[in-house]
């Protein structure tokens, strides 16, 4: 049985000023009227068993919010502070050891990617299954585009028999000519950041390669403190054993060292929404490549994004511009930038 587990602590800086520290991405509509936190809520309501989030306490009610909206059955892992993806995938492995010592198979998502299909998803994620279940970490693998270096890499080896392929090798994020290399020697995938494998199978592989950062865990969930609000359960670790792990992502830790580790490529659309550009690429163009939402306009122009909810933004003759609209704040940036508005960020907190 497959128990789905949605990582919601991830802040998504690349698309300020839209996602804030108090409302990241994931709980923003940025396709449709709901956000993309709901719409993975949906995606995985074909599993077996009820869905573990794992957030920030700060946005418990945003998370709640959405399991309410989409009234499904689930709990709330809150982490006092971020300590990226290995932490929070070992708090989930940890607690769904912790019912009657079951060992299901756990489907992890993150909570901020675009993927429309959702048969094609199930479907997907079936065919990782027998090697889930025969001990192996199922990655999803998305056809590459461009050499970019905000994605892991995954290098393809032999095919098994259950239809997945080894993984011969992991590259998390790699510097652009090592990504480029990558894609001249073909025969790799992106890792679309979905991954399947047991409970145990995760622990395991965590004992092997960041020891620490599963006995920190360990500790903070040795007697969580849990409460029920509605038909929502959250489930709290302690602070301060949580607070002294080590922060690492999932992909260093365990994906880049594992050995068992196998891909099924993922045929569908998927979008990670990574950056402005991302967002802008989820809608239709015009014959100049300009895209607009709300009340934008491009008139004259070229190659230019506009995203305006709540007022009329006109761009006269611009070309290559994003331009972003929210009440308190406005982004106009070249396309050329838009992995680097997560520095605006940091550059706003300097300045306060
Ligand atoms: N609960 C929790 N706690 N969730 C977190 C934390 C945390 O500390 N940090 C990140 N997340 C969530 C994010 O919200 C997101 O849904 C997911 O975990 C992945 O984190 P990202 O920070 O978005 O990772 P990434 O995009 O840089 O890289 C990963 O995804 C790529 C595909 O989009 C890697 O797995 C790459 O290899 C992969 O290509
Ligand atoms: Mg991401």
């Amino acid at each position: 049985s497959i128990t789905p587990v949605i990582l919601c602590g991830g802040s998504g800086t690349r698309l300020w000023p839209l996602s804030r520290q108090s409302f990241p991405k994931q709980f923003v509509p940025l396709v449709g009227d709901k956000s993309l936190l709901q719409l993975t809520l949906d995606r995985l309501a074909w599993c077996d068993n009820p869905v573990i989030c794992v957030a920030s306490e700060d946005h418990r009610f945003l998370v709640a919010d959405a399991i309410e909206a989409e009234n499904v059955p689930g709990q709330v892992l809150l982490e006092p502070a971020a300590r990226n993806t290995a932490a929070a995938m070992a708090l989930a492995a940890l607690l769904a050891r912790a019912v009657n010592d079951a060992d299901p198979l756990l489907l992890f998502c993150p909570s901020d990617h675009h993927i429309p299909d959702t048969k094609a998803f199930a479907e997907t994620i079936r065919q990782g299954v027998p090697a889930a279940e025969a001990g192996a970490i199922v990655t999803f693998g998305v056809m590459p585009s461009f050499p970019s270096s905000a994605y892991g890499y995954i290098q393809q080896g032999d095919e098994r028999s259950d239809g997945s392929r080894k993984v011969a090798r992991f590259i998390e994020k790699p510097l652009p000519a090592a990504a480029q290399a990558l894609l001249l020697q073909g025969n790799v995938l992106w890792n679309a950041g979905i991954f399947l494998s047991r409970a145990s199978t995760l622990l395991a592989a965590l004992a092997q390669h960041a020891p620490d950062i599963l006995q920190a865990c360990e500790k903070a969930m040795a007697q969580p403190r849990q409460d029920k609000v509605n038909r929502i359960h959250f489930v709290r670790p302690e602070a301060e054993p949580f607070l002294a792990c080590r922060s690492q992502s999932i992909d260093y830790a365990v994906m880049e060292p594992h050995d068992n580790v196998t891909v099924v490529p993922f045929k569908g659309l998927w979008s990670d929404v990574g950056s402005w550009n991302a967002v802008a690429e989820l809608g239709a163009a015009d014959g100049e490549g300009n895209r607009v939402t709300g009340q934008g306009h491009a008139l004259k122009a070229r190659n230019t994004f506009i995203h305006a909810p709540d007022r009329t933004v006109v761009a006269l003759g611009t070309q290559d511009l994003l331009i972003i609209d929210t009440p308190d704040a406005l982004l106009v940036a070249h396309r050329d930038q838009a992995e680097q508005v997560k520095d605006v960020v940091s550059h706003l907190a300097q300045c306060k």
